[in-house]
């Protein structure tokens, strides 16, 4: 699990390489296998595959997301606000089950923020991403998780990166 987690960057240039449906199918068993406050499971899961889709997607913030456009597939990261008040904990463990699941799969993978971003001034990207995938409005949407195959190599992280600082004991 370690060795993963070193080498897992954020990846946003991907190959064309379609992803095998045994390799997704391993990931979102990842996803519905997160923990879930009082056992509420909140979570949905928007699998998209569709080239227009994503390239429609990528218009959802300014900035941050354009990649989307030649990403193979994307996974939309959404909770049922109406079974769950903690469902962004919920979702945010089921997006880091995924990233990993993904590494482990031999995959790229990078999250792009949508809940609290604007798509312009008059519309959130949430709003903007519920319209285009015809998404009721208690379906709120934390993230979309992008995934493929990498094209080329990021440096994985090594002991230099950790800020050992951060781990506080008995006090703050
Ligand atoms: C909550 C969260 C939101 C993020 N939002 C975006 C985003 O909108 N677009 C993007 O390209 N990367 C996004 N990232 C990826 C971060 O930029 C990346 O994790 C960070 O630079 C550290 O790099 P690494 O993932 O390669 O270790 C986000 C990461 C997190 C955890």
């Amino acid at each position: 699990m370690l060795d993963l987690l070193y080498k897992r960057r954020s990846i946003r240039k991907f190959t064309e390489q379609a992803i095998e449906q045994d390799k997704l199918d391993r990931i979102m068993q990842a996803a519905l296998l997160a923990p879930s406050s009082k056992s509420k499971y909140p979570c949905e899961f928007i699998v998209i595959d569709n080239k227009e889709i994503n390239e429609k997607l990528s218009e959802c913030k300014p900035h941050g997301a354009s990649f989307l456009k030649s990403t193979p597939l994307s996974i939309v990261i959404a909770g049922d606000i109406e079974k769950s008040d903690v469902w962004v904990e919920d979702c945010s463990i089921a997006a880091s089950y995924i990233q990993i699941q993904a590494e482990k799969e031999g995959l790229g993978s990078c999250w792009i923020q949508i809940r609290e971003r604007p798509h312009d001034i008059q519309k959130s990207s949430e709003v903007f991403i519920q319209e285009c995938l015809n998404m009721p409005a208690n379906i709120k949407i934390l993230a979309i998780i992008a995934l493929g195959y990498k094209e080329g190599e990021k440096p994985g992280r090594d002991a230099t990166h950790l800020k050992l600082e951060k781990i506080h004991k008995n006090s703050y």
